[in-house]
């Protein structure tokens, strides 16, 4: 490992029964000497703390420990993650392992950081969850008359007269009142959200001046609120599998990391740790493809691009035992250095001289697209459509500012807006008063917004609005909705840019979902070119104050999104971090006028890169003019010549 350049290890995060292997009795030695022969090599270790995988001695004491599913199974005992985020009994025990560990090891000079759990999320729906969700709906509503009123429990005489009455959703009772769903699901966030807290105390008393962090799942995992569950933590890691067992059979799309570091950059606006990075061939019981060399640096590369200041691969060695023989760590079961040892060994080489170009320099957007959980789940309750998929639309519109070479941050609807010039907001479809506030504040001082099909539709307790859609975003857009049209699969319409603004002329197919706009003061850009709406306004613009409203009332492709996005990030006055070559990734991490650019060749064949001025690529200290090509995934990180002296 240090021969490699390994400068961290995590630890433990499996490990309650090897430390506790029976109640209250605790075994560190072996840990101890670990963390020793680590520090031995100038290696510092990050605890993890090993909650998500309880004993079975522990586990065997309540069968109400277990997580009940949606249709009300309970979950064995085998896997990890069973526990219910709930349960006194496994709160307790949890605090109990926590605070026993962080006495052993919150003052030790080689223990850095803590990792707490391993990969939150699955909701359960069991006696104690539902008991547990009356006291936060109380806090939330006050009074059952306020919860009765909120979701509209006169629909088919489901007026609660006791707390106790109210049930947590249930697959036999498909789909829950919608104001019910959501809160339920706001309610299994937050869960997660406490439990984590119950031991941030714990190590913020114990382990000072050691940062506390969770690994996330990136920007797909939809089940928990990820701001809230970054907010008190000090750092947000993550865990990057590009290609594994369960995406086989799709092509790699580098699309998908790439949005998962901006969304667990944006999360603190902080720069971010991968936890977990890909070493090797994946799978549980079948296996992915065996990453092609040059990818396991060039992925890793990918995240440091994006704003990652620490890489942890996983795992170091492959488990001889366990459901996880298929997970390929850097060495193979052997334990013998080869191919993906030696290719990580060249990063760890590369990274000694790079860190002091990558120090404080971070991405920098000036566009934001809104990431709204709220909206995630209740369109995970009512779906409209079966290709209204929230994230592939967010995927989507990403894809095309990727391609453009845009940097862009992932924001919540209420977060601060000042520092972008353009925000998306894809099917906005929760929209609280304060988030309308915080939208009109952000066109009128001049920014540029564009808003897409079914945002606007439901008050924050998932009721649709008395007033003409998008509700409350209808003035701030200029529009009223005056009919929408669910299409069937595979049925398209299409739409024509009619202004000189967006791409006059040309046309793009538009699926799924089709809005009818009826202008209230905005400016027609498009329209629908088929069925009885032919003719009628798709898109339009309205202007507010310094600023612009752009609503685009249809769902689509890229030849839908790609022109308006274009018109919308020059209207904005956003300029990409490169132009042209579109077939590469390039990103920036920049420091005052300092620019880092990183350009990344995830094709199976060299690319050549025309550069604008000229550069030091600082992975050879070379200098570079004209044209450079990069080799198979491969990349180079150009730095200007005047930013490499510095
Ligand atoms: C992650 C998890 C790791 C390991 C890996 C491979 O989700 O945190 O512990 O299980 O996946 O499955």
């Amino acid at each position: 490992m240090a021969e490699a350049g390994f400068t961290v290890v995590r630890l433990a995060e499996f490990a309650w029964s090897k430390i506790e292997p029976r109640p209250g009795d605790y075994d560190f030695e072996w840990l101890d000497r670990a963390i020793d022969i680590l520090a031995a090599h100038g290696i510092q270790v990050v605890l993890g703390t090993p909650t998500a995988s309880p004993p079975p001695w522990l586990m065997a004491r309540d069968p109400t420990l277990f997580r009940v599913l949606l249709d009300g199974r309970r979950v064995a005992f085998g896997l990890r993650r069973e526990y219910c985020p709930n349960h006194p009994g496994y709160r307790r025990a949890a605090q109990d392992i926590v605070s026993c560990m962080a006495e052993h090891y919150g003052q030790h000079p080689n223990v850095i950081g803590w990792q707490i759990d391993n990969e939150f999320g699955d909701r359960c729906y069991c006696p104690i969850c539902t008991t547990a969700f009356h006291a936060w709906l109380q806090e939330r509503y006050g009074t059952l008359d306020e919860v009765n009123q909120r979701w509209g429990t006169v629909f088919w005489s489901h007026h609660y007269t006791a707390w106790d009455q109210i049930p947590a959703p249930s697959s036999t009772a498909w789909p829950p009142n919608p104001g019910l769903g959501l809160d339920y699901s706001r309610f299994c966030s937050d869960s997660y959200v406490t439990f984590q807290q119950q031991q941030i105390d714990i190590l913020r008393e114990k382990s000072p001046g050691r940062f506390i962090t969770h690994n996330f799942m990136g920007f797909h995992y939809d089940q928990i609120n990820y701001f809230d569950l970054a907010a008190r933590l000090d750092l947000v890691a993550w865990d990057n599998y590009p290609s594994f067992q369960w995406n086989m059979d799709a092509p790699l799309d580098p699309t998908l990391p790439a949005l998962s570091h901006d969304t667990m950059r944006s999360l603190k606006q902080q720069p971010f740790w991968v936890m977990e990075q890909q070493a090797g061939p994946a799978g549980w019981d079948m296996l992915g493809p065996t990453p092609r060399p040059g990818k396991l640096r060039l992925w890793a590369y990918q995240a440091i691009a994006h704003g990652a200041d620490g890489v942890v691969f996983f795992r170091w060695r492959t488990a001889t035992v366990g459901a996880e023989q298929n997970w390929h760590g850097i060495l193979d079961h052997h334990g013998r250095p080869g191919r993906r040892y030696e290719e990580i060994r060249r990063m760890g080489a590369e990274i000694k001289t790079l860190s002091r170009y990558l120090e404080a320099a971070q991405p920098a957007a000036r566009v934001g697209i809104l990431l709204s959980y709220d909206s995630r789940f209740s369109l995970q309750l009512q779906r409209y459509n079966p290709n209204l998929d929230y994230t592939a639309i967010v995927r989507e519109i990403y894809r095309v500012l990727h391609r453009l070479h845009v940097t862009v941050d992932l924001v919540a609807p209420d977060g601060d807006l000042s520092p972008y010039r353009l925000v998306i907001a894809p099917v906005l479809h929760v929209v609280s008063e304060t988030v309308a506030e915080n939208l009109r504040r952000f066109a009128e001082q001049g920014g540029v917004l564009l808003v897409t099909a079914r945002s606007g539709v439901k008050d924050d307790a998932n009721r649709v609005v008395q007033q003409p859609l998008p509700g409350l975003l209808a003035e701030l857009c200029g529009i009223e909705i005056e009919e929408y049209d669910s299409l069937p699969p595979g049925a398209t319409n299409s739409v024509r840019f009619v202004s000189p603004w967006l791409a006059n002329g040309q046309t793009a197919e538009a699926h799924t979902w089709c809005e009818v706009l009826q202008p209230n003061g905005a400016e027609v850009l498009a329209e629908y070119q088929q069925d009885y709406y032919a003719g009628r306004p798709a898109i339009t613009m309205n202007h507010l104050g310094a600023g612009h409203v752009i609503y685009c009332g249809a769902l689509g492709g890229h030849d839908l999104f790609q022109p308006l996005l274009r018109s919308l990030l020059e209207t904005a006055g956003v300029a990409p971090v490169a132009v042209g070559s579109e077939d590469l990734e390039i990103v920036e991490r920049r420091q005052g006028d300092r620019s880092l650019l990183f350009v990344l060749n995830h094709h199976d064949e060299a690319k050549d890169f025309a550069l604008q001025s000229d550069y030091i690529n600082l992975l050879d200290g070379a200098p570079v003019k004209g044209t450079v090509q990069i080799g198979p995934n491969d990349l180079v990180i150009l730095a200007g010549q005047n930013n490499h002296e510095g």
